[in-house]
C-alpha cells in the first residue's frame, strides 16, 4: 500500500480511536468547514453522527455528511427510524461528547435558554451533563461575535459547563475582517484530542526550547543547524494536552504553533538564554530541547563580507555560547527540583555512555538520547531515557507519540518527587 493510499483510512489506533462523537451542524457559512472536520475525526479514529438544524441544511447537503461520516445523518426530533422515535435520547446517550461546529450565535443563545424545539438543541438539553461532555465553535461575523449578548451568552454556557473551543481572526466570507470565524479542522481536531488527554501536568508550567539557533556572521550570513523543531514542538504540544501552562521558545523554524500554546520566537543562543531566563521563575518544568549552537562567530560584521579578489578566505573568530540548560539546572530552582529539568543529547554513535555522561555533566535529572543523524527533519524518532539508575528505550515512534510517552514520564517524576 502507498503512503498517500494509507493515510485515506481510518486510524484504527487513532488519537480518537473508540470515541463516539456527535458532531452537530448549526446554521452557517462555516458548514462547509464540518466536513472537513468530519472527516478528520473519522481518520484519527473516532465514529461519528451527524445531526443538522434546518439552518445547516441551508448551507451542505445531509447527503455530504452522510457520505463522510458513513451514517445517516439525522435532523429532525421526529425521526421515525428511531424505534422508540426518541434520537434525542437514544443520540445522545452514546455520545462520548457532543460537538457543536459551527455553533451560530442563534443557536448559542438557544442552549443558553435550554430552549429544546429541534433535535441539535434537544440532545444538548437531554444529555447526561456529567457524562457528555458539550464542545462549542462558535462561528459568526465580527459584530455578532463581539456583541455583549454573545459575550454573555459564551460565558454563561462556559460556567453552565460547555467548553468553548474560541474563534478564529481574519477575512470572513461577509467580506469584513475580525474575531469570529469557526477554527479551522486541524486546530480544532488539536483542540478535541487535547480535551480527551488525561490532565497529568495541570498546574504544571512548562518551558520548552526547540530547534537551531542562528548565529549571524554578516547581515546575509549565519550558522546554523539541520534541527527542524518538529521533537521540542511535539513536547510542547503534548505537554498542552496533558493540561500544562507551555512555552515554547523557538529558534528559526517554519513549523505552525501548538494550540493552546504560547511561543517566543528567537534567532541566536543569547537571545534564547534571554527568553528562557525571563520565563523561567514561572516555570515548573524546563525541557530543552533546542540544538544551541555551541559557537558564535565574536563578532558579526555590520555589513557583507565581501570577496575582496584575493584568494584568502576571511578569518572568523569564535565564541563559546552559553549553555541554557546547564544554567537552568545549577540554578537554585533546578538544584533543587522547583524546575525540574530535561536535556536531549543528539549524538551520532555510543548513545547510551555519551549521554550518560552528558547528563551527568549537565546536571539533570533526566535526559533524552537519539540519534542525531536518524533524527533531524524527520516526523518519526527513537528515544533513550536515562537517569542517574540506568536507562530505557522508547521505540521508534512517531515524534508526537513519543512526545507523549516523555511527558507521562516527567508527570509521573513529578508527582513521586511531590
Ligand atoms: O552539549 P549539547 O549541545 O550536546 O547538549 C544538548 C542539550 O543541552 C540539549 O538539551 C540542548 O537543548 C541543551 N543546550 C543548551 N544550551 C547550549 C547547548 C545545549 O541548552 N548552549
Amino acid at each position: 500500500m502507498t503512503k498517500q493510499a494509507n493515510e485515506e483510512v481510518p486510524d484504527a489506533g487513532g488519537d480518537l480511536a473508540g470515541r463516539h462523537i456527535v458532531l452537530g451542524l448549526s446554521g452557517g457559512i462555516a458548514c462547509y468547514k464540518a466536513a472537513e472536520l468530519c472527516r478528520s475525526l473519522i481518520k484519527q479514529g473516532a465514529s461519528v453522527q451527524v445531526v443538522m438544524t434546518e439552518a445547516a441544511e441551508q448551507f451542505i447537503t445531509a447527503v455530504t455528511l452522510q457520505a463522510l461520516s458513513g451514517r445517516p445523518v439525522y435532523t429532525s426530533q421526529w425521526d421515525s427510524r428511531e424505534a422508540n422515535n426518541m434520537a434525542h435520547i437514544n443520540l445522545s446517550r452514546e455520545a462520548d461528547a457532543i460537538l457543536v461546529a459551527p455553533c451560530s450565535a442563534d443557536f448559542m443563545a438557544k442552549l443558553l435558554h435550554g430552549r429544546a424545539d429541534d433535535l441539535l438543541s434537544l440532545m444538548c438539553l437531554a444529555r447526561p451533563i456529567d457524562k457528555v461532555p458539550l464542545l462549542i465553535a462558535p462561528a459568526m461575523n465580527r459584530e455578532m461575535w463581539a456583541h455583549p449578548a454573545t459575550q454573555r451568552n459564551m460565558a454563561q454556557l462556559s460556567s453552565d459547563g460547555a467548553t468553548i473551543l474560541g474563534v478564529g481572526s481574519g477575512f470572513q466570507a461577509c467580506g469584513e475582517t475580525g474575531d469570529g470565524r469557526m477554527l479551522e479542522p486541524p486546530e480544532l481536531l488539536e483542540d478535541i484530542i487535547a480535551f480527551f488527554t488525561p490532565k497529568v501536568l495541570a498546574g504544571q508550567h512548562v518551558l520548552v526550547t526547540a530547534g537551531p539557533t542562528y548565529e549571524a556572521i554578516d547581515p546575509v550570513r549565519g550558522i546554523t543547524n539541520l534541527s527542524s523543531g518538529k521533537m521540542g514542538f511535539a513536547v510542547a504540544r503534548a505537554a498542552r494536552e496533558a493540561g500544562a501552562q507551555v512555552t515554547l521558545v523557538a529558534g528559526p523554524v517554519s513549523l505552525s504553533t501548538p494550540r493552546g500554546v504560547t511561543r517566543i520566537d528567537v534567532k541566536s543562543a543569547q537571545n534564547m538564554l534571554e527568553a528562557v531566563m525571563q520565563q523561567a521563575p514561572a516555570a515548573t518544568v524546563f525541557v530543552a530541547t533546542a540544538a544551541v549552537a555551541d559557537w558564535r562567530p565574536a563578532s558579526s560584521a555590520e555589513r557583507k563580507i565581501k570577496k575582496d579578489g584575493s584568494g584568502q578566505a576571511p578569518q572568523l573568530a569564535f565564541t563559546e555560547n552559553p549553555d541554557i540548560l546547564a544554567t537552568l539546572a545549577q540554578s537554585p530552582r533546578g538544584l533543587s527540583g522547583a524546575l525540574f529539568c530535561v536535556g536531549f543529547a543528539a549524538e551520532s554513535h555510543d548513545l547510551k555512555d555519551n549521554a550518560q555522561a552528558k547528563r551527568r555533566r549537565k546536571g539533570v535529572p533526566l535526559l533524552v538520547g537519539n540519534i542525531g543523524p536518524a533524527t533531524f527533519g524527520r516526523d518519526d524518532n527513537a528515544l533513550l531515557l536515562l537517569d542517574a539508575q540506568g536507562s530505557r528505550e522508547l521505540a521508534r515512534a512517531s515524534k508526537l507519540s513519543l512526545a507523549r510517552q516523555l511527558v507521562a514520564e516527567i508527570a509521573s517524576r513529578i508527582k513521586r518527587a511531590g
